[in-house]
């Protein structure tokens, strides 16, 4: 891509990258390492005419849930679970607009945003309330 100075990539992260999550410890640990390389990758690749989407969906409607350790429990989601068609098109839209980070649905956003506010222990305490199997 770099020596045609053409293309573009999407990396899947998740609102999960945003908080350290326990019961799901390793799983937003790695999406933090996704968040971290893909945007830093972006800033790389720039240069060169290349685009990168860093991809943050909050709940959403796929198997991903029951493939989990939550199974078919009744998980309630904060702030609801999207479509995939929904999260598919904030990506694409973040790409021809050049690229960059996306957080899907205003609660995500907001909710990533006030969590900058707040002491992280505080943060970490709360999530695992949320996430608790
Ligand atoms: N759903 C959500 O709420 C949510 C939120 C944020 C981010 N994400 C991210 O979205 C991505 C896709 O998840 P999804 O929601 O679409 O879940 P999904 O419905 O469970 O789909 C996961 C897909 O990954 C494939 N897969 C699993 N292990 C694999 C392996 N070792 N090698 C190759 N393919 C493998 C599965 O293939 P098989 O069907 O053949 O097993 C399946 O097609 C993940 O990166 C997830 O972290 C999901």
């Amino acid at each position: 891509m770099i020596a045609k100075r053409r293309g573009a990539v999407i990396n899947l992260s998740s609102t999960a990258a945003f908080q350290p999550l326990a019961y799901t410890t390793l799983y937003a640990a790695t999406k933090s390492l996704v968040t971290s390389f893909s945007m830093a990758l972006a800033e790389e690749v720039r240069p060169y005419g290349l685009r990168v989407v860093t991809l943050c969906p909050g709940g959403t409607r796929t198997n991903f849930f029951q493939a989990s350790q939550y199974g078919t429990r009744d998980f309630k989601i904060p702030g609801g679970m999207q479509s995939p068609h929904e999260v598919v098109e904030a990506a694409l839209t973040k790409l021809d607009r050049g690229g960059g980070l996306v957080i899907c649905g205003w609660f995500n956003r907001v909710s990533v945003f006030s969590q900058r506010l707040a002491p992280r222990a505080l943060v970490a305490r709360l999530a695992a309330r949320v996430f608790k199997v």
